[in-house]
C-alpha cells in the first residue's frame, strides 16, 4: 500500500479537485493544457483527482459503453501517473466507487433551479455529440453539473481547475454551496474554478475543419501512450501554419521557437527539418513519460492497488462531508429522534414489571 506523507506544516492545504471523464487515452493536449499544471499543484494543494465514471454514463449508459469502462479507467489513471502524478501527495479515485457522492447530489437538486441546467451551452454540446435530441435528454445528462457540484462539494474542495467549458459547472457548485451555508449550517468552502490554460496545439493529420484542435473525437491526437515512433510518424504529417502552432506550443524557450517559426514561414526551414526538431522536442518531453509508464505497468496491480486506496480516502471524506450535510440538513436528527424513540420502547419492553 502506499504510504501518505503528512503535510509537515501545521496549516492545512488547501483542496484542489478535477479530473476526467474514462472516454480515451489522454493526449499531447491534455498534457501541456492541464496536467503539467496538476503535476506542479501537487505540493502547493491537496489533490483530488477523479475519474469520473459515473459522468460519462451521462451520455452513454448501455452495457457495450460500460463495458468499456474498466480499459478506459486503467488507462487514464496510469496515464495520471506517468505523467508524474504521485499517489503518495495526490488521490486519485474512482467517482463510482463513491455512492455517498449520489447521496449528495439528490440533496443538492433541492437548491438547483432546472432553469439553470437547461440553458447551459455545456450541456447542449454534449448532446450534440452524443447525437441526443431535447426530447431525449436524460434527467442525468441535465443534471451533470449537479453530480459534479457534488464531486466538488464532498471534497470540501476549494480550487477547480477545468477547462472553459467546465467553468460554468463550477459557478453551479459556488452558488449551491453558498445557497447550502446561508439556509443550513456553514458546511462549504466556496469553490472556485480556474479556466485551464489552452494549448495553442492543433490536430495531426490532414487539414479540414475538426484540424485545428486536437482532441479525442476528432481521432487527430498524440497520445501519451503512443511509442516514440508512433509519435514521430504522427509529428511528420505537419505541415504550414499547424507545424508552426506546433513549434510555438513545444518549444519552452519562446525566442527559439519565433526564430524556428519565422524561419520556416520564410522558406529557411524545410518541414522535413522542422519534424526532425519537433521530434526531438516532443520526445524530450514524453519520454520520461514513457519511462514511468513502464514502470508502473511492469508492477502488476499497482495500478488497481493505487485506484482503491484512493477511492477508500476519497469514501471516508465523502461520508464525513455527508454526515455534516445530514445534521445540518435536519435529516440526522429525523433519524436519530427515531431511533431513540425504538431504543428505548425496546428497552422498556425487556423491564420486567
Ligand atoms: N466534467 C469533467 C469533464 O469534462 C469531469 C469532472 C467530473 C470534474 N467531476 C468533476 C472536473 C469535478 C472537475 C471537478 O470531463
Amino acid at each position: 500500500m502506499s504510504e501518505r506523507s503528512e503535510p509537515s506544516t501545521t496549516a492545512p492545504k488547501a483542496r484542489l479537485l478535477t479530473g476526467d471523464r474514462p472516454t480515451g487515452p489522454l493526449h499531447l493536449g491534455h498534457l501541456l493544457g492541464s496536467l503539467q499544471s496538476r503535476v506542479a499543484m501537487q505540493d502547493s494543494h491537496e489533490c483530488f483527482l477523479i475519474v469520473a465514471d459515473l459522468h460519462t454514463l451521462t451520455t452513454r449508459p448501455e452495457r457495450e459503453r460500460i463495458a468499456e469502462l474498466p480499459r478506459n479507467v486503467r488507462a487514464i489513471v496510469l496515464d495520471l501517473l506517468s505523467v508524474g502524478i504521485d499517489p503518495s501527495k495526490s488521490t486519485i479515485y474512482l467517482q463510482s466507487g463513491v455512492p455517498a457522492v449520489y447521496d449528495l447530489a439528490i440533496l443538492l437538486q433541492m437548491l438547483i433551479p432546472a432553469s439553470h441546467l437547461r440553458s447551459l451551452a455545456s450541456i447542449a454540446q454534449m448532446a450534440k455529440i452524443a447525437g441526443v435530441d431535447d426530447e431525449r435528454m436524460s434527467l442525468g445528462l441535465l443534471g451533470y453539473p449537479v453530480l459534479q457540484a457534488a464531486d466538488i462539494l464532498m471534497a470540501r474542495a476549494q480550487l477547480i481547475p477545468v477547462g472553459g467549458d467546465n467553468l460554468a459547472h463550477v459557478e453551479i457548485a459556488r452558488e449551491v454551496a453558498q445557497l447550502f451555508n446561508e439556509m443550513y449550517a456553514d458546511v462549504f468552502p466556496l469553490p472556485e474554478g480556474q479556466a485551464s490554460r489552452v494549448p495553442m496545439l492543433p490536430g495531426i493529420g490532414p487539414d479540414g475543419p475538426a484540424a485545428s484542435k486536437m482532441s479525442k473525437s476528432a481521432g487527430n491526437t498524440i497520445n501519451l501512450g503512443d511509442p516514440a515512433e508512433v509519435v514521430a510518424q504522427k509529428l511528420r504529417t505537419l505541415s504550414g501554419s499547424r507545424l508552426r502552432a506546433f513549434i510555438d506550443a513545444l518549444f519552452d524557450d519562446p525566442a527559439q521557437a519565433e526564430a524556428m517559426s519565422a524561419e520556416h514561414r520564410a522558406g529557411q526551414l524545410s518541414d522535413a527539418a522542422a519534424h526532425e526538431q519537433l521530434i526531438q522536442a516532443t520526445e524530450a518531453l514524453l519520454a520520461p513519460l514513457r519511462e514511468r509508464r513502464a514502470a508502473f505497468e511492469a508492477d502488476d496491480g499497482l495500478i488497481e492497488e493505487i485506484l482503491v486506496d484512493g477511492t477508500i480516502r476519497a469514501r471516508e471524506v465523502a461520508y464525513a462531508t455527508l454526515q455534516q450535510v445530514r445534521e445540518a440538513m435536519g435529516l440526522e436528527p429525523l433519524w436519530k429522534g427515531l431511533i431513540d424513540v425504538a431504543e428505548r420502547r425496546a428497552l422498556a419492553r425487556k423491564k420486567p414489571y
